[in-house]
């Protein structure tokens, strides 16, 4: 998106109701402004009106987003809100029933089995639970991507092993097989297989569930470290409000479907939405409520 597309969006009257549902309260109504602050830089990634169902479930219901390249962007929203569909649409996981996604100007739903594959090799994937093969041990864990998609020697696949896992503080760990590792040290280690590739693009889903606040917020240094070192952009996956404060440059808040609000983080702190107070401020009392 253009800075100029931005700043109206923000300033047309007509355009901040952009989104608002059917027969929504007042309330609703102003909660569902669906305010994009600019962040002035090219698109890697783009929602564009994106709708996807599963049955009756409309989870994505005109998602417009752009993810800035080059930054840390977070995706947070209450569970069940639809994120990790966001992700799978990325990779092309999964098709939009409407709309587009874009992966650095090109339509992921557009692209044929060949382009797809080819677009995949600029991701980075972090899973949930590291994902990592049970019957390897961790240095062939890692190394495994490199020895699948490149023709480098096995010196070569040493020194980048070597380096990635002394990075994410797993250099002693070598022989260690996953179920001997704890769920920090799986994540760290699935953290360093997700980057031996030099991936343009770093996705991470809920690299936070299942940690302790303290190993959280470690991980949350260390993709922020990794990322000031490597550079690319990293779309982070959360609903962990501290990891919020700390980890991205950039913030999307994903409700019922749509962006309620996305800008730099500083702009979603001071945000006068009362769902976003709400949620980043994580009280009981407001707008959001148990459905
Ligand atoms: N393949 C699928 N088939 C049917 N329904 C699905 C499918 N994938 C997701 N859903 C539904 O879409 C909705 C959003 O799911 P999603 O996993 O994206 O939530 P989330 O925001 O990642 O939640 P959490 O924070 O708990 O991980 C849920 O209602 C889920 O049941
Ligand atoms: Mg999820």
């Amino acid at each position: 998106m253009t800075e100029q597309d931005s700043g109206d969006r923000i300033r047309e009257e007509g355009n901040l109701r952009e989104g608002v549902p059917e027969g929504a309260t007042p309330e609703e109504k102003f909660i569902y402004h669906g305010v994009v602050h600019d962040h002035g830089r090219d698109d890697t990634v783009e929602f564009i009106d994106v709708v996807k169902a599963f049955g009756r479930n409309r989870v994505l219901d005109g998602l417009n987003l752009g993810v800035p390249d080059g930054l840390i962007t977070m995706i947070l929203g209450p569970s069940g809100t639809g994120k990790s569909v966001c992700i799978k649409h990325i990779v092309g996981l999964l098709y939009p029933d409407e709309g587009d996604v874009l992966v650095q100007g090109d339509s992921v739903p557009d692209m044929t089995d060949d382009e797809l594959f080819a677009m995949r090799k600029k991701f980075g994937v972090l899973f949930q639970d590291g994902a990592l093969f049970g019957s390897m041990n961790l240095y062939d864990n890692v190394a495994f991507p490199l020895r699948q998609h490149t023709e480098k020697s096995e010196d070569e696949i040493r020194e980048i092993v070597s380096k990635r896992l002394r990075e994410v503080g797993l250099g002693g760990a070598e022989d260690k097989m996953p179920n001997e590792l704890s769920g920090g040290m799986r994540k760290r280690a699935g953290f360093a297989r997700a980057l031996v590739l030099e991936p343009q693009i770093v996705l991470f889903d809920e690299p936070d569930s299942g940690l302790d606040p303290v190993r959280t917020a470690l991980l949350c240094d260390l993709i922020k470290e990794v990322h000031e070192e490597n550079g690319g952009t990293y779309i982070v996956i959360t609903h962990d409000i501290a990891s919020a404060r700390r980890t991205p440059d950039y913030m999307a808040i994903l409700w019922r479907g749509k962006i309620v609000e996305a800008g730099m983080r500083h702009e979603l702190f001071e945000s006068e939405n009362p769902f976003v107070r709400q949620f980043l401020s994580g009280e009981s009392a407001g707008p959001l409520g148990m459905e």
